[in-house]
């Protein structure tokens, strides 16, 4: 039995994981350069946005669907497209919107800033996203839309929450800010339900450090998800017609150049990290004590925005979450606990619930509070390594599972 790192044996890995973003000077000279100076150059770095309508095209053609929007960050291409898909635009109270609340802020600030009001419903441990069953039960009457994080990279079990959006009336939001390139069945996220809003902030699977992106099948959404980011105007519309309100939330020209370069190798890392889930998957569902993140049936593709999977400490002779963490980054393996809060326990959501209490609902979520207290997080570079280097996550694992009854040092 070898001794674990965190007790002074020697870790299973110094190589270092790949970077986030992947940058070199060949990626400069032959992709990202050439765009940044045809901007530069074409000395129109605004409107009327020309490199972004590329951009949006080119999106379209990745994800399938009908419609994209270039805008300036994640958290905008959700107000945008809560503004599109529900006819709002952020002056008076809106409907209810379900929510999962095991995710980033910005899935339930960005619909509470459009005046809609926010229920947080339970999630399906299995794979992270809304349960179906418990959003059904989370309707009331004022209840307009449904949003489903696609958390870490797989999609939910959108057939069931469509069916359900249907039988109520509801719009079906995708927040797909962790999941560029993934797929329902044959559908990419974001041409699945009404609409889906991507972010490309600096950790996520396709970055220009900020930025985000709305799509959508349904032209009337586009229409007003467009005024929305562009100051109320309609795509086509004059320079000082404004026919709805709206706000500012164009993407830049620079930014669009970059995320058209990088656009170009998205499919290919996504299909690595997807192999390398589905290896790693089999590697650690040996490792006792490790349930591997579940691959759901309507799964086409996972883009491993986050690699989740559950830690069970009573296989692990009671050992606790954090130990298990810092045992395997002392092995070489960067674990992390992910979301250290649940949304209703953040002091943001926590203040609009005392000033107002009827914007914020929270339903029974045993199963958020389980995945809350279990999961262990890498991160999509992580996957972006060679297959050979998933058995360094497994041994790591196995090595502490190895060692399950020796006592691990908790750093002080
Ligand atoms: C699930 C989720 N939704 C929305 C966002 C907001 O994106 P941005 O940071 O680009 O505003 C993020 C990431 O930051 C996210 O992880």
């Amino acid at each position: 039995m070898s001794t674990l790192a965190i007790d002074g044996g020697t870790p299973v890995r110094t190589k270092p994981w790949p970077a986030w973003p992947q940058v070199s000077e060949a990626e400069w000279d032959t992709l990202v350069g050439p765009r940044l100076k045809q901007v530069y150059l074409s000395a129109t770095e605004g409107l009327p946005n020309p490199m972004s309508a590329e951009l949006e095209a080119a999106f379209c053609a990745f994800t399938g669907a009908k419609f994209s929007l270039f805008t300036s960050h994640g958290t905008d291409a959700l107000m945008t497209l809560c503004a599109g898909a529900l006819d709002i635009d952020g002056v008076g109270p809106a409907g209810e919107l379900i929510c999962p609340e095991y995710t980033f802020i910005a899935s339930a600030s960005a619909p509470l800033a459009l005046g809609c009001s926010i229920v947080f419903a339970d999630i399906d441990k299995r794979h992270f996203c809304l349960d179906p069953a418990a959003v059904e039960a989370a309707i009331s009457p004022r209840t307009v839309a449904i949003m489903n994080v696609q958390l870490g990279g797989q999609a939910g079990d959108m057939d069931a929450l469509q069916k359900i959006a249907d039988k109520h009336g509801l719009a079906l939001l995708e927040d797909c800010a962790q999941a560029h390139g993934a797929r329902h069945n044959a559908t990419q996220v974001g041409a699945v339900g009404t609409g889906g809003g991507f972010s490309f902030q600096s950790s996520k699977n396709l970055t220009s450090g900020e930025g985000g992106m709305v799509t959508t099948n349904d032209e009337d959404v586009y229409n007003r998800a467009s005024a929305y980011r562009n100051i109320g105007r309609f795509p086509g519309g004059k320079r000082w017609e404004h026919p709805r309100l709206g706000q500012n939330y164009r993407g830049s020209e620079y930014l669009a150049a970059l995320l058209l370069a990088r656009l170009t190798t998205l499919d290919e890392q996504t299909d690595r990290r997807d192999r390398n889930g589905v290896y790693l998957n089999e590697l650690l569902a040996q490792v006792g004590g490790i349930t591997p993140p579940e691959r759901m049936p309507w799964c086409g593709r996972h883009a491993y925005h986050i690699y989740m999977l559950h830690y069970h400490p009573d296989e692990f002779g009671g050992h606790s979450r954090d130990e298990f963490i810092r045992a395997m980054n002392a092995e070489g393996v960067p674990a992390t606990l992910g979301y250290n809060l649940l949304l209703s326990e953040q002091q943001g959501i926590q203040s609009v619930r005392e000033r107002y209490p009827e914007r914020v609902r929270v339903e029974p979520s045993p199963q958020t509070q389980w995945v809350f207290e279990h999961t262990v997080w890498l991160f999509q570079s992580v996957l972006l390594a060679e297959r050979a280097d998933m058995d360094d996550i497994a041994e790591a694992a196995g090595k502490k599972g190895a060692c399950r009854t020796a006592r691990i040092e908790t750093a002080t």
